[in-house]
């Protein structure tokens, strides 16, 4: 991994108000391009060190750095941390609170003190990259979850952020609704934008991420996704069951299906493609 550093959390200590310390001299870094998926129990300390990473929080000890630079918390820092780093909360009713879709994407934009020409852009932009311009004038109240849940992640896209992170995002959406977020998240990648996302659901980091960071009670590892999610101790320590791709590449290499180097399936389709390649198929006895 020698992608640049966009985001690094070091020697990071942080607990709440009188409560015991969450996560304590932690090292953690964003890479520019990876795909990142935290994952981690109930209660591991994910979304406090996503808000740690987007500003919300302030470590009690040790610091947060953008590009090398340390992060000053004052109005002229936030700002420079806000255009670069941009968190989506797991509740979009926690987020959520103009009285249209538009009004809400363009809050942001619209602190930033930009002109409106560029607000209206930016605006137009975010909702097209998430599929709802037929939802601008909306009234937010009056939209489904997975709508709220667009409008939310939409109001993060229009400050052009070069890393979004995302808290649990696919949880309480349909299976249409998690592929359809999965497909913009995509295209956000595709286009430059630096995607974190925390998540509880091994499958799918396994399938979307390039990187996981397993939150254990030492601390967080990180590493390339399937080699981390293949480490059956660390999963235990973090809470997690073994990701079903992992298992099905395990047995397809003990039936002798699967080479050694060969990547194994990490969805139910790439199962079929692998299955249904000559090099993989199993060789008759007979000939
Ligand atoms: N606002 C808060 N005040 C006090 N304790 C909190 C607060 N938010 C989270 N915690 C505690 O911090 C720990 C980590 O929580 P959290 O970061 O929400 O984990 P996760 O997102 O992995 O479920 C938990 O023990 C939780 O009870
Ligand atoms: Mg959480």
């Amino acid at each position: 991994m020698s992608e640049p550093v966009l985001v690094a959390l070091r020697g990071a200590s942080f607990a709440y108000e009188d409560g015991p310390a969450v996560l304590s001299d932690l090292d953690f870094e964003v890479r520019e391009g990876r795909a990142l998926a935290l994952l981690g129990r109930n209660g591991s300390g994910k979304t406090t060190l996503m808000r740690l990473l987007s500003g919300g929080l302030r470590p009690g000890s040790g610091g947060l750095a953008v590009e090398g630079q340390p992060v000053t918390y004052d109005r002229k820092g936030l700002t420079r941390l806000r255009t670069t780093v941009q968190l989506v909360v797991q509740d979009p009713d926690d987020q959520l609170f103009a009285a249209s879709v538009a009004q809400d994407v363009s809050f942001g934009p619209l602190n930033l003190g930009l002109p409106d020409g560029e607000v209206r852009a930016r605006v137009d932009e975010a909702l097209a990259a998430l599929d709802i311009t037929a939802l601008a004038d909306r009234p937010t109240h009056l939209l489904s979850y997975g709508q709220r849940k667009r409008t939310a992640i939409a109001g993060a896209v229009a400050m052009r952020p070069r890393v979004l992170i995302l808290d649990e995002p696919t949880a309480g959406l349909d299976p249409d609704g998690q592929e359809r977020l999965l497909d913009t998240l995509g295209s956000l990648r595709r286009s430059g934008t630096t995607v974190v996302m925390a998540t509880h659901d091994v499958d799918l980091a396994l399938r979307w991420a390039d990187d996981a960071a397993l939150l254990t009670p030492s601390g967080p590892r990180t590493g390339p996704v399937a080699a981390m999610l293949s480490r059956t101790d660390l999963l235990r320590q973090a809470g997690l069951r073994l990701p079903w791709g992992i298992a099905a590449t395990q047995l397809l290499r003990a039936q002798g299906l699967l080479e050694d180097t060969a990547p194994g399936p990490r969805s139910p389709e790439d199962l079929a493609a692998l299955m249904a390649a000559p090099a993989t198929r199993p060789i008759p006895a007979d000939g």
